[in-house]
């Protein structure tokens, strides 16, 4: 028999606090805390700052002000009401003139929708192509209404039954036979039996016999344990959040029965090259201070630069609609202009000089266009020769790229 598959999910730890929780995880408390031996000469006063803290605490103080200021209804177990949680998601300022950044940019119906379906007895789908922000979507929803984003099951092509429902504490099992004690249940038991919201990312992934383990939740809300003859109901305020990702479909699709379950969200790209540039500006400027990389002013003109590239190559039209250019294999998605001016900007702090330029950003686009180093390369080159060598004002982009192209 395989071992309990959620063991990942289930034993990673708050960041705040860095103590384990979970059955699974009884004795192997660390040094630091361990009581027979006290705390640890060098054990550092506090935990060391998370690399990637989770939603609900890197926005903690905008999360506490919207609670303070809520005074809409909330629904059972809710953290927030609807409202709190969109203006959370799309940013806004309060009354009292605390301002709430946008988490989500893009229309403001499909975050209501996605919002007040988790108020309802379906679940949520986000579906959408690669980086259209899915899983950050997800991850903000579950931290404003339950206040906790790390109820979380991944799903991949491994991910078993025991993974959605519950697994065993092997020893317990074996000690002392089938009881509470030795069930270890999955992120989604425990979010039904706390009211919390669950968490499946890419759902399609995940073989679709498992997928199924989901209709008696999502339908009946209760999770039967057969081995000790007994249920766990969900309590108010559960709800499940799952991913999936448009260029999936047809893996694993979703069974029809399942599909039933959940109110579809279709995340779409961003509308305009204005809009992308924002979201880009926002998350660069965000992960250079969580990397703490040194102070580069986010070059507004190359940022656009790399959204427009990947625009025009996206949609295979020019923005002023005159060329046709060939699409490359590769999704050139926001998510990916994020990380290409990211690492542009880390060459410019750590080996330019200080200021984003066309050479930093080159290579990154390069390897983000041609995936396939054959077809790729080709409808790069022609990109390259019949719109940015034309183009007014590209020329040190234009030889920064054939310089890395070469
Ligand atoms: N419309 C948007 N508003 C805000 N951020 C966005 C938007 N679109 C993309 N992003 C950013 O893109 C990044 C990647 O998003 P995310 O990983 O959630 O994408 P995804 O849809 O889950 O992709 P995948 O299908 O590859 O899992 C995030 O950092 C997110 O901030
Ligand atoms: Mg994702």
């Amino acid at each position: 028999m395989a071992l309990p598959a959620q063991r990942s999910a289930d034993e990673r730890p708050r960041t705040t606090t860095g103590t384990t929780t979970g059955p699974a995880n009884g004795p192997e408390t660390g040094p630091a805390t361990d009581p027979a031996n006290g705390p640890a000469q060098d054990a550092p006063d506090q935990a060391p700052e998370a690399l990637r803290p989770h939603a609900e605490d890197a926005f903690a103080d905008e999360l506490a002000a919207l609670a303070a200021q809520d005074d809409r209804p909330r629904p059972a177990r809710w953290r927030l009401s609807p409202w709190a949680v969109a203006t959370y998601l799309l940013g806004g300022t309060l009354p009292d003139g605390t301002v709430i950044t946008p988490k989500y940019v893009g229309p403001r119906r499909i975050v209501e929708v996605a919002v007040t379906t988790l108020a309802t007895d379906r679940a949520l789908l986000l579906l959408g192509v690669p980086g259209t922000a899915k899983t950050w979507v997800s991850e903000h929803l579950a931290a404003a209404v339950s206040g906790d984003s790390t109820l979380l099951v991944q799903g991949t092509a491994g991910t078993s039954e025991e993974a959605i429902r519950y697994g065993w504490n092997y020893a317990q099992l074996l000690a002392h036979g089938p009881s509470r004690d030795a069930l270890v249940p999955s992120p989604v038991m425990r979010a039904m039996s706390e009211g919390m919201t669950a968490r499946v990312e890419e759902l399609t992934r995940i073989p679709a016999d498992v997928q199924d383990t989901l209709i008696t939740i999502l339908s009946e809300k209760t999770l039967p344990i057969p081995e000790l003859g007994t249920e766990t109901q969900a309590v108010g305020g559960f709800n499940l959040i799952a991913t999936a990702n448009d260029r999936d479909r047809g893996v694993n699709d979703l069974s029809s029965a399942l599909r039933r379950r959940f109110n579809t969200v279709v995340l779409p790209l961003p509308e305009s090259v204005e809009a992308e540039v924002d979201i880009v500006s926002r998350r660069v400027e965000q992960l250079g201070r969580s990397l703490e990389l040194p102070e580069v002013p986010a070059g507004a003109e190359e940022i656009r630069r790399v959204v427009t590239v990947f625009r025009e190559l996206r949609d295979g039209i020019t923005a002023d609609g005159r060329t046709k250019v060939k699409t490359p294999s590769g999704t050139l998605s926001t998510a990916e202009a994020i990380s290409v001016v990211t690492g542009g900007l880390a060459l410019a702090a750590h080996f330019g000089d200080g200021v984003l330029r066309p050479s930093d950003v080159a290579a990154g686009i390069l390897g983000a266009v041609v995936r396939d180093p054959a077809a790729d390369r080709v409808v790069w080159r022609e990109y390259l020769e019949a719109v940015v060598r034309e183009r007014e004002g590209w020329q040190d982009f234009y030889r920064a790229c054939r310089e890395v192209s070469a």
